[in-house]
């Protein structure tokens, strides 16, 4: 049974109980999320981390912000609402699951309007749960629409963490390793440790082997002469954000892996749920890449390993081209050569 990364406990108050990702591998703690700072802060500091888990978080700590507001009407209720919406939603810029997951909250208390404010915040908490366990069955179909793409012997690179930590639990790009692997295949995978914040060597490679598949940790720069030197069959990783056209927002270092997988004829494969497509944009130009703290670059766990007062560029994800990507994996379905008409034959007009 895979850990629950993030959990609704508490019948009365409510709060959200989730794994500080970032004690991973080292300690297994969950931290108690009761205010809406405490869980902004867990998503912006990436306690909780991944574009599904940071939608769920996200969904439930609407629940929290708006749980003692007291409004006489709808009007300044929805006025709150919007108030907690943005905050949470100023958290993280480029997984668009936070924003897609802070707009269906919204949607719901709209279409609840006529109600009274209490019976309006008791929907909210069960739309909130109702997305953490529409995430979990995603994730397995993701894992059953991509499994057959890896065959019995396969050997995969992936790149940060797209796991059941990044989920409500199985993962994106790793539910295609554990269905197949869950149909018998054995399967071996390469794990890009993910610099600067190591998402690959902390989290991946410790979920995988904790569910007893065969991982080799390389760091970032090893991957191309991995590629030649092993029989590596495909790439899998998972998304942020996802424009119209394919242009597929992830990690820092995806799009290198890309170009190296395309210069090596290795089938490059993104695995993501509907959530994670913005049909609003067209390209990837267009998606907003976060950038984060130079201490992330010039220090490891605490150490410092650069000059003082060094220059640094921390962007936190990267665009793959569509063009660099054989096929997204969706619940929906599998989108071959995607491109902005295939996307729409799968995912349709809305996500
Ligand atoms: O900064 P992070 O750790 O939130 O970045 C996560 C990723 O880039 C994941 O690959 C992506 O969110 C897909 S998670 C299923």
């Amino acid at each position: 049974m895979p850990l629950p990364t993030i959990e609704w406990i508490g019948v009365v108050d409510g709060r959200i109980k989730l794994i500080d990702q970032t004690l991973l591998p080292n300690e297994l703690k969950y931290v108690y999320c009761d205010d809406i700072e405490s869980i902004y802060n867990a998503i912006k500091t990436l306690m909780v981390r991944g574009a599904p888990a940071i939608g769920i978080a996200a969904a439930m700590g609407t629940v929290i912000g708006i749980k003692n507001k007291n409004a006489v009407n709808f009007e300044s209720f929805f006025k709150q609402l919007k108030e907690v919406t943005s905050y949470l939603g100023s958290s993280r810029p480029t997984a668009v699951n936070l924003f897609w997951s802070l707009k269906r909250m919204e949607d719901t208390a709209l279409r609840n309007s006529d109600k009274p404010i209490s019976e309006i915040k008791d929907i909210l908490l069960n739309e909130a749960k109702t997305i953490l366990e529409e995430d979990k069955e995603i994730c397995r179909k993701i894992g059953e629409n991509g499994e057959n793409l890896l065959e019995d012997g396969s050997c995969v690179i992936t790149h940060c963490n797209a796991g059941g930590l990044a989920t409500g639990d199985y993962g994106t790009a790793l539910a295609v390793i554990f269905a197949a692997v869950e149909k018998g295949k054995n399967i071996r995978v390469y794990a890009d440790e993910t610099r600067p914040l190591l998402q690959g060597s902390r989290l991946t490679a410790w979920e995988l082997k904790n569910a007893g598949i065969d991982v080799t940790l390389i760091c970032d720069n090893m991957a191309a002469h991995t590629m030649k030197t092993k029989k590596i069959d495909c790439v899998v990783v998972g998304s942020d954000r996802i424009a119209a056209n394919g242009d597929a927002a992830n990690k820092i270092g995806t799009y290198s892996l890309s170009i190296i997988a395309k210069e090596h004829n290795v089938p490059f494969y993104v695995a993501a749920p509907a959530s994670t497509f913005d049909l609003s944009i067209v390209s990837g130009d267009e998606i907003p890449i976060e950038e984060r703290s130079p201490d992330e670059v010039t220090s490891i766990s605490g150490n410092k390993i650069a000059p003082d007062d060094i220059k640094v560029f921390n962007p936190a994800f990267d665009i793959t081209p569509a063009s660099n990507i054989k096929a997204i994996i969706t619940e929906r379905g599998v989108i071959n050569s995607p491109n902005t008409e295939n996307i729409k034959n799968i995912i349709g007009n809305k996500p």
